[in-house]
């Protein structure tokens, strides 16, 4: 999992907090794949779960700071994000990296994050710049 252009939001700090999610994603990744000890991946988890925890109320405060119409839906999107962060979590703890934890890393993280962060990051995005402007 890999940074590319497509993800810039256009706003310096949310951008900033992704490129370090996906840095951190990638780590889990490499870690499970890699089947490194579960202690590595536990640690990678922590670590992105509060990671997670913290860019998302970021983004909220910036998003109420702004008035953003949308805050009510985005939030929901991301406390959805955080149960099914949670729950494989668990899946994670109860049956190890089996090909099934994996794959929902994948669909889970990667996939969730990058259309997130293409579709409804880069709309919070491009109201600030609005109101900026
Ligand atoms: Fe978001």
């Amino acid at each position: 999992m890999k940074w590319d252009d497509s993800l810039y939001t256009g706003n310096s700090k949310i951008d900033n907090q992704h490129k370090e999610l996906i840095k951190r994603i990638g780590q889990v990744l490499i870690a499970c794949r890699e089947r490194k000890g579960a202690e590595i991946v536990n640690e990678t988890l922590d670590f992105l779960g509060d990671y997670v925890v913290e860019h998302f109320s970021d983004e909220e405060k910036l998003q109420k700071q702004y008035n953003y119409p949308d805050y009510k839906n985005h939030k929901k999107l991301h406390e959805k994000f955080v149960a099914d962060f949670t729950e494989l979590r668990n899946r994670f703890n109860s049956d190890g990296s089996t090909l099934t934890v994996i794959t929902k890393l994948n669909r889970v993280l990667v996939q969730w994050l990058m259309k997130h962060i293409k579709v409804e990051d880069k709309k919070i995005a491009a109201h600030i710049k609005a109101q900026v402007q």
